[in-house]
């Protein structure tokens, strides 16, 4: 199998530990991070739909739709730069905050930065509550980006190291299930704001961001930090005595001993992104690239940012619309739970390919649809409801697809494949690199739309294939294997190996982590 090997960590290592109520309640704690970014994709696409919002901000885009200036081509009916920057600033605030959010996450610890996530997010929250013109609302957005920079830097790689290696998949994945709920309670809030008489309704809807953020805050203020960011920050003895607690076991020296050595090496490393740029780190440097890349080209933002405008354009009404937007919400939320319950037990590759394919065909689907109805010009005619019912089916479908494969394995695989020396800073590449790409759909969709009409859907299609392709040649399994191991999968795998291992070093056995532990225990009851 092309890439799915899956090998023997050095030593057959399987740490002693169970999955505890408190690293349980910790992670899921921790995972409140993924709301303040949930809350913010979802909640943008319904404001800017709104006319009392469009008509206070954007009067020009106001005018465009209420006259229907545009003609009958829905396709560009809400062409407007200024709009579109609005939900993509934020994106740009969140790209430079992850820079800043790695050295604060590497030297202060995980925590902090968790904290100030939230702040950060809740001032923004306040600001665009109460803001009265478009500067205001820019320098809120600019605080939301800090905040959701900070967050996801820091989240994932906190459940990634509080976790037992062999529920890491799960536990981290409760992150993504906090982004879907965040979205999911943004269309709902959306839903009943936007039938707001006084026309605040999207007053309500932004400044309620404040929930989220200070769920946040609180919870993140009551976590312990991970052990191996205590011991990264010289606190050897609290660290060992927080593994204890973490793992539920009295003898936990052998994990122990390796997250010392991981940080002894990681102190030897004056300047981790220069190092991540190094021939060793290569994998990691694809992967962490390619993956968040990859994640934001599947097109799924234009359905989470644009799922009112976009139902608006294929013709549904403005009920439809945002009733539709709900739909695909609480789709998005309910297959994250797949993954959950899948992810350690079939592993990552099998959700990433069978995601992949799903995504795909759907895609085809749509395009079809939009093709047949809309045509080139961009004008339906009459919209029957087969047609309707046929495109939000299609629409949920890929949404499911996204939700169990590269929406959690987008934020989990990178997380979980970053030795410590590299980790914070290769995390902040993940979090730019998703930053900059969610940045460039939020602002190129529309234009997209208008520019290549239907074909918008076979555009995203083909980077559909071509991340399929990639992780079936290139992803080894990380299933199972602990995070301080992990550097043992490049060593076993036909395409990395020659850039990990010395040329004298033999390669590492090539089979089954698990099954090296089944052999293991064969052995001692013969
Ligand atoms: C992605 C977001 C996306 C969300 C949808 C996340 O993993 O990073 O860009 O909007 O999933 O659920």
């Amino acid at each position: 199998m092309a890439g799915g090997i899956v090998i023997a960590a050095s030593g057959n290592k399987g740490y002693p530990g169970k999955l505890t109520g408190k690293v349980f309640i910790t992670c899921i704690v921790a995972a409140m991070g993924g709301l303040i970014f949930g809350y913010d994709i979802g909640i943008s696409g319904g404001v800017t739909s709104m006319p009392q919002f469009l008509k206070k901000f954007f009067p020009d885009v106001y005018r465009k739709e209420e006259l229907n200036i545009g003609g009958t081509n829905q396709y560009c009916k809400f062409n407007s730069q200024t709009l579109t920057m609005f939900t993509s600033s934020l994106y740009l605030a969140a790209l430079v905050a992850s820079c800043f959010a790695s050295i604060v996450t590497r030297t202060c610890g995980r925590k902090i930065s968790m904290v100030l996530g939230g702040s950060l997010f809740l001032v923004g929250a306040i600001v665009n509550g109460l803001a009265t013109n478009r500067l205001m609302l820019y320098i809120g957005r600019a605080f939301l980006g800090c905040g959701v920079g900070f967050a996801n830097q820091s989240v994932p790689v906190y459940l990634s190291e509080m976790a037992p290696y062999k529920y890491r998949g799960a536990l981290n994945m409760f992150f993504q299930m906090s982004i879907t709920i965040g979205i999911l309670a943004a269309n709902l809030i959306n839903y009943f704001t936007s039938k707001m008489k006084n026309g605040n309704g999207w007053r309500y809807s932004l400044g309620l961001a404040a929930v989220p953020a200070i769920i946040f805050i609180i919870g993140s203020l009551c976590l312990p930090d991970t052990p191996n960011s205590l011991i990264e920050r010289g606190k050897q003895e609290e660290a060992k005595e927080r593994l204890r607690k973490i793992r539920g076991v009295e003898n936990v020296d052998e994990e122990f001993e390796d997250l010392v050595n991981a940080s002894i090496e990681s102190k030897k490393i004056k300047h981790p992104w220069a190092k991540l740029l190094s021939r060793k780190y290569r994998p990691q440097l694809i992967f962490v690239t390619f993956i968040p890349f990859f994640q934001q080209l599947t097109g799924m933002n234009v359905f989470m940012f644009y799922a009112p405008v976009l139902f608006k354009t294929i013709g549904f009404g403005n009920k439809a619309s945002l009733m539709s937007s709900l739909i695909t919400g609480i789709v998005n939320c309910a297959s994250t739970l797949v993954s959950i319950f899948t992810v350690d037990r079939f592993g990552r590759r099998v959700l990433f390919l069978e995601g992949g394919v799903q995504m795909f065909i759907c895609q085809v689907i749509i395009t079809i649809c939009i093709g047949l109805k809309f045509g080139i010009n961009g004008n339906p005619g009459v919209l029957e409801n087969w047609y309707a019912l046929v495109v939000v089916i299609a629409i949920c479908v890929y949404v499911a697809g996204f939700a169990w494969s590269w929406g959690p394995l987008g934020w989990l695989v990178p997380s979980e494949i970053l030795p410590l020396e590299v980790r914070s800073a290769g995390q902040s590449v993940n979090v730019s690199v998703n930053m900059i790409f969610t940045f460039f759909i939020a602002e190129v969709y529309l234009e997209m739309m208008c520019v290549f009409k239907f074909g918008l859907f076979i555009f995203f299609s083909v980077f559909v294939f071509g991340m399929t392709i990639f992780i079936y040649k290139l992803l080894p399994e990380t299933k199972g294997i602990p995070i301080e191991e992990m550097a043992e999968i490049w060593k076993a795998h036909p395409c990395w190996r020659r850039y990990v291992v010395d040329r004298n070093e033999k390669p590492p056995n090539v089979m089954s982590y698990e099954m090296t532990e089944e052999v293991k225990i064969e052995t001692k009851e013969v």
